[in-house]
């Protein structure tokens, strides 16, 4: 599988990069974001979901306390944060099974402690802080 590694300078140039990550989803597809706290995942997704006409970018808020949000008409988008969770029966308590199973684009922050739960078919974009405003972003299977 392909990976393509991008240099984003700016908190903006990776809302960008989602926009675009955004427009080639189609509509039922999960997004693995990941990179450690602060690396850009949560600015990612809000380029993502504005890039599928979900929501604009300032909706997006990170679903670290409220662990998933729902976006969207036409594109559903959730976009859920397992950072508070734990144990794979918890991240099972959410329903996770069921809106994966929805025609939605899932993009998931802290997704790769739960290896057992996503799709092999899957994109996954890794993010790296290379200084305070340059982050190496690095996107496989889309
Ligand atoms: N090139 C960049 N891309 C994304 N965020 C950046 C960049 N440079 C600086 N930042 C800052 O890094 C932080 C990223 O936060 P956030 O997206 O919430 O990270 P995460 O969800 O991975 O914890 C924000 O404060 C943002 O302003
Ligand atoms: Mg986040």
């Amino acid at each position: 599988m392909s990976a393509r590694a991008v240099e984003t300078g700016s908190e903006e140039e990776t809302i960008a990069l989602g926009r675009e990550i955004g427009r080639s989803l189609g509509r039922r597809a999960v997004v693995l974001l990941t990179g450690e706290l602060g690396a850009g995942k949560t600015t990612l997704a809000k380029g993502i979901i504005q890039g599928l006409g979900a929501a604009s970018a300032d909706d997006v808020t990170s679903p670290t306390f409220t662990l998933i949000h729902e976006f969207g008409g036409d594109t559903k988008v959730y976009h859920i944060d397992l950072y508070r969770i734990e144990r794979l029966s918890e991240a099972l308590s959410l329903g996770l099974e069921e809106l994966l199973d929805r025609d939605a684009v899932v993009l998931v922050e802290w997704g790769e402690r739960f290896p057992a739960l996503w799709p092999a078919s899957r994109v996954e974009v890794r993010l790296a802080a290379r200084d305070d405003e340059t982050r190496i972003v690095t996107v496989t299977g889309a």
